[in-house]
């Protein structure tokens, strides 16, 4: 049984506790794009792991984790995730790279950085991880992957190439100092030894190995949909894929090897970062949402944006995130609610017109009103239960509304951070 986990909404739905929870039945977990702009919490007996890049399945003993084709790495953040995960007595031998990850260097996350802290209007609000400017090299075919460190001859050739051109791009465009061939190669130096004990120079025999023997793998999206640089609220969103399509493009594996997609939203939805966001509560609820469900950003810190859960974003990222089944996260949040409210679809200002599919011009999103209906809450605390059954009958007419207008059904239903608090249908 091979799954993906993907983030249905704009990410920080909880995919880490699932992933988690899901790796008990797998052999091997697979982060197939995105970088250190994500930030995946697990918490397993009160005791919390942060995890960027590393899949957060290295907590399990025995299980491989692969970091493949379609992730961007920089170096010196894995660097320290994985000295620190080494101090807290986490076994790494497991953790393989694919040499065909893309490096991030100091000149992407320079120009990010720069990028946004001198622009204003139409700024992104990136986790300035350099994260875009690795994937725009990376297309533009002038990217370093990690297999160029271990041969001084490539490495050479490809910079004979890329230098010239990103030194005047980085002069003449963004005023920043220029890179000399020799400062990249002691630097490619260092990285080579950071990521010598985890490149898995194998990975086709592997991958190979794993289809042959049946062996059940996890795919760990990182972002969500509506980051997709595709599919989302464009160009408010990452420079990757995180629909379920990216697991295939950034693992090494094909669509056929996929038999399960579970997306993976909260109960209401966040945002960090600008953008569209037409649920968006700024209001004394969404404060109350934002303090209840501790909702600041695991990498940068930054308050999460909060919401309503929004019927016509998570139709959408049925579609096109290819979801077969929902895990639904954060429901405890509104324990102790009166109302809780769903958008079910929304009403152009201007002229009245109602969207129930979710319209992708997200420039006239500020003409857009949410349409809501309201559930009564069940006041009572869900931490604890166990079982679909025990749940409040005004929680499971919820979920079931829920059901209904996402169409897909929900199977995994989270009511706390640690993986007890889990209720599988
Ligand atoms: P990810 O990026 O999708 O893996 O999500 P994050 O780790 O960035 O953010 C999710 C946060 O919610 C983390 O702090 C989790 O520990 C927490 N969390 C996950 N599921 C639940 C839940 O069902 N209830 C509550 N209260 N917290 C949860
Ligand atoms: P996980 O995996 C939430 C957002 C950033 C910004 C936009 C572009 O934890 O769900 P980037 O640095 O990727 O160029 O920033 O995307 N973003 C995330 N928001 N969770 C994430 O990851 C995110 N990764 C990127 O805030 O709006
Ligand atoms: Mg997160």
């Amino acid at each position: 049984m091979n799954r993906v986990i993907i983030g249905s909404q704009w990410g920080d739905e909880g995919k880490a506790k699932i992933t988690d929870l899901l790796t008990v039945n797998a052999d091997v977990v697979i982060r197939s794009q995105g970088g250190c702009n994500a930030g995946h919490t697990v918490v397993v007996d009160g005791k919390t792991f942060k995890f960027h890049l590393v899949p957060s399945g290295i907590l399990y003993d025995g299980k491989v984790c692969f970091l493949g084709a379609g992730t961007v790495i920089l170096p010196e953040f894995f660097k320290k995730e994985t000295d620190d995960l080494i101090e807290q007595g986490i076994d790494l031998s497991n953790l393989k790279i694919s040499p065909l990850a893309s490096i991030t260097m100091p000149y992407h996350t320079e120009v990010d950085g720069f990028v946004e802290s001198t622009t204003t209007k139409g700024k992104i609000g990136t986790t300035k991880k350099g994260i875009g400017p690795t994937y725009t090299d990376k297309m533009a075919r002038i990217g370093l992957k990690i297999q160029d460190l271990y041969s001084l001859e490539t490495l050479s050739e490809k910079l004979d190439v890329i230098l010239p051109q990103k030194n005047k791009v980085l002069e003449k465009v963004y005023g920043l100092q220029p890179y000399t061939k020799d400062c990249i190669i002691s630097l490619c130096e260092m990285y080579a030894e950071i990521f010598r004990p985890y490149v898995c120079f194998n990975w086709q025999e592997m991958l190979e190995t794993f289809k042959k023997q049946n062996k059940n793998i996890l795919f760990e999206g990182a972002q969500g949909v509506m980051l997709d640089v595709d599919y989302g609220t464009y160009p408010y969103v990452t420079s990757s894929n995180p629909i379920a399509g990216g697991a295939c493009t950034g693992s090494g594996y094909g669509p056929c090897m996929i038999d399960e997609v579970a997306g993976v939203a909260k109960a209401y939805v966040t945002r960090v970062g600008e953008g569209p966001f037409v649920t968006e509560l700024t209001d004394e609820i969404g404060k109350r949402i934002q303090d209840i469900g501790h909702e600041f950003g695991a990498t940068t810190g930054r308050p999460r944006r909060c919401g309503w859960f929004d019927a016509v974003i998570m139709r959408y990222s049925a579609l096109v995130g290819g979801l077969t089944t929902l895990a639904l996260t954060k429901i405890d949040v509104f324990d102790d609610f009166d109302e809780i409210k769903v958008c079910t679809a929304y009403k152009d200002s201007r002229n009245g017109k109602i969207y129930y599919s979710y319209p992708t011009d997200v420039y006239m999103h500020k003409y857009l009103e949410p349409i809501y209906e309201t559930h009564p809450g069940w006041k009572t605390s869900l931490s604890g239960i166990k079982k679909y059954e025990d749940l409040p009958e005004n929680a499971k007419k919820y979920l079931s509304r829920l059901e209904e207008l996402v169409n897909i059904p929900i199977s995994i239903v989270s009511v706390g951070p640690d993986r007890e608090q889990t209720i599988f249908r």
